[in-house]
């Protein structure tokens, strides 16, 4: 009801924790978050005819920081915190954080490719889940609900909306499956740094009803579901990689998203990939 929505608005602006959250409020700098996130884009499209059954994840980083750099941009990922490569790969009970190495893919196998690329100082963050041949039931489940859930909580949103409306469109969602959500890993405030504020956890959490999606706000949703429960690992001992506690398949897909006057402008879509409402 549009006076219920007006009225959310105000008391958000009145009460939220807007004033000290990184905003873009200028178009040059929209088009540089802009410009960074079609690269990226146009990178997964690159990557997505390669993630074939028989390459291997390696592979697939070297062609990425190829492609990245041959077009004079630099893969965020590459040192950042230690990292060793340019590319996220996280196969099966892998949540995030997979560092590429020398396995193949293989028919069965489902793979979230995740990519950051530094464009002009702009970062630029999505990812994909890829069903890898012949796949079973529970990997086409989780990969649809983890696709579907980062577009319903796409759509749950709108300017001045708060944080907290995003991880309870995909906590109700998951719940009503059965499926788990991943708590120690949100999405993130993302512009000239990779990870800022806002955080934007993918399950309810009270306190994050005082961070409002402003327009200028710039961010990622990204949820990681799991066909068990939403518990994982620590990461193991090269530092990164985290997997599902009880070693259920997980899957995740990722997009960059503008708040802006009109509403959520999200700015990583792909030429290629699946667009909203795709059945795997
Ligand atoms: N791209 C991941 C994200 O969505 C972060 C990867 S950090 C890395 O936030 F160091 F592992 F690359
Ligand atoms: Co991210
Ligand atoms: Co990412």
């Amino acid at each position: 009801m549009a006076v219920f929505d007006t009225m959310r608005r105000l008391m958000n602006f009145a009460f939220g924790r807007r004033k000290s959250l990184p905003a873009y409020q200028t178009e040059e700098e929209r088009d540089g978050l802009r410009a960074a996130c079609r690269f990226n884009a146009q990178l997964l499209d690159f990557l997505r005819d390669h993630v074939k059954e028989g390459v291997t994840t390696n592979e697939l980083d070297a062609l990425a920081h190829h492609y990245t750099v041959e077009h004079g941009h630099i893969p965020a990922c590459l040192g950042y915190r230690g990292y060793p490569k340019s590319i996220c790969t996280s196969v099966n009970e892998c949540v995030c954080h997979g560092i590429p190495n020398d396995r193949e893919l293989q028919s069965g196998d489902i793979v979230n490719v995740d990519c950051t690329t530094i464009v002009d100082g702009w970062y630029g963050d999505s990812s994909e889940t890829f069903l890898i041949g012949e796949t079973s039931d529970d990997a086409k489940r989780i990969t649809q609900a983890s696709f579907d859930a980062l577009w319903l909580a796409i759509r749950a949103i709108e300017p001045y909306s708060s944080v907290l409306e995003i991880g309870l469109a995909i906590a109700r969602f998951a719940r009503d499956q059965n499926i788990g959500v991943v708590e120690n890993f949100q999405g993130h405030g993302i512009g000239r740094m990779f990870h800022q504020e806002p955080g934007i956890p993918h399950f309810p959490v009270k306190k994050s009803r005082r961070d409002i999606l402003e327009p200028g706000v710039c961010f990622t949703i990204e949820p990681m579901l799991n066909i068990g429960s939403g518990a994982t690992t620590s990461p193991l001992d090269d530092g990164w990689t985290v997997l599902t506690a009880d070693g259920t398949l997980s899957a995740q897909f990722e997009h960059q998203i503008l708040m802006t006057e009109l509403g959520p402008e999200v700015l990583t879509l792909t030429q290629n990939g699946p667009q909203e409402g795709h059945k795997f």
